[in-house]
């Protein structure tokens, strides 16, 4: 594996299915309430630009799990690109920790504390891209069917930085990857055209709720406006109507379909009540796993 973790491109798809491997084997370790201290000694770095519930904790809570010390730095805390130069930061913060992980608003900034820092760096979310997410996304979804072959994840929402990250892994992984989205809010063409180039995958970028989620093994969404972009929330909930992930959405696909979401939901917006609580949706398994799939992460990094 590369020496950080900024996208799943980066990967291979062997290295993809050794961290899905890994990550099962710790999930067990941790539900079995077994000693694994590989991080004893050790400590990680978490820089937050941004808010977080699930980032924070899950490797706040997976580190210490490990054995090791997590510090939890915030937007007020060193002031990354503000108070103090990235690359300053970055080879500062790298003396005393392990590893770093960091959630940024630019994706530059990210690739720029990764080039200055001596410590491995994992990217906990930049506009761009959020790669722990999928790797507990493709984790879960490998516990909820037999193979990872012949599947069909269809996005439903805002091309955003949830789509790149399931882009790349179609680029190394052989899928269909739906991409329903209204005009205007496609995600970015070189990741499209990445995935189109690299991997056997069928990629379809399609503004027709009605027919673009029908087969779907996955429906999947996300908020209509991510962080950065809450003053557009109203404005995005027109242009979005249709993008709604309801039950009846969930009957187009014709298929036993599981519902997915990162989360945080906006309950109402992209998706309901209804199916954010039905049997399909496996959005807490989702959330759990980004313990794991971190883990698995952090574990990889540091055991060259
Ligand atoms: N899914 C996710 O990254 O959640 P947080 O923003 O709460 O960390
Ligand atoms: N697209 C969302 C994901 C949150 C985990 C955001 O960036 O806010």
């Amino acid at each position: 594996m590369d020496k950080h973790f900024i996208h799943i491109k980066d990967l291979t798809k062997d290295e993809i299915f050794d961290l899905i491997a890994l990550a099962k084997k710790l999930k067990s370790k941790f539900h079995n309430k077994n000693d694994f201290k590989h991080f004893h000694n050790k400590s990680l770095a978490m820089i937050f630009a941004k808010p977080s519930a699930r980032t924070r904790i899950s490797f706040e809570t997976g580190f210490t799990w490990m054995g090791g010390h997590a510090l939890f730095l915030g937007p007020n805390d060193i002031g990354i690109g503000k108070r103090e130069a990235i690359k300053d930061i970055a080879r500062v913060v790298s003396r005393y920790n392990d590893i770093i992980m960091a959630r940024l608003f630019s994706h530059d900034h990210i690739l720029e504390l990764a080039e200055y820092s001596d410590s491995p760096v994992v990217n906990g979310l930049t506009d761009y891209n959020h790669p722990c997410q999928i790797m507990a996304d493709i984790l879960t979804i490998s516990e909820h069917r037999n193979s990872l072959d012949d599947l069909h994840v269809c996005y439903v929402g805002d091309g955003n930085n949830i789509v790149h990250s399931w882009l790349q892994l179609a680029a190394q992984l052989p899928m269909k990857f739906t991409c329903v989205c209204p005009e205007g809010f496609t995600p970015d063409v070189e990741t499209v055209e990445l995935a189109k180039a690299n991997g056997g995958s069928e990629i379809v970028i399609t503004h027709d709720p009605i027919n673009g989620v029908k087969g779907a093994d996955v429906i999947y969404t996300d908020v209509w406006a991510s962080m950065g972009q809450k003053d557009q929330a109203v404005e995005r909930e027109k242009v979005f109507a249709d993008f709604q992930v309801n039950g009846e959405m969930i009957t187009r696909t014709g298929k036993d379909t599981l519902f997915m979401h990162c989360l945080p939901a906006e309950r109402g917006r992209e998706t309901t009540d209804e199916v954010m609580e039905a049997d399909y949706s496996v959005v807490f398994d989702q959330a759990e796993n980004r313990l794991h799939a971190q883990n698995a992460i952090m574990v990889t990094l540091t055991s060259k």
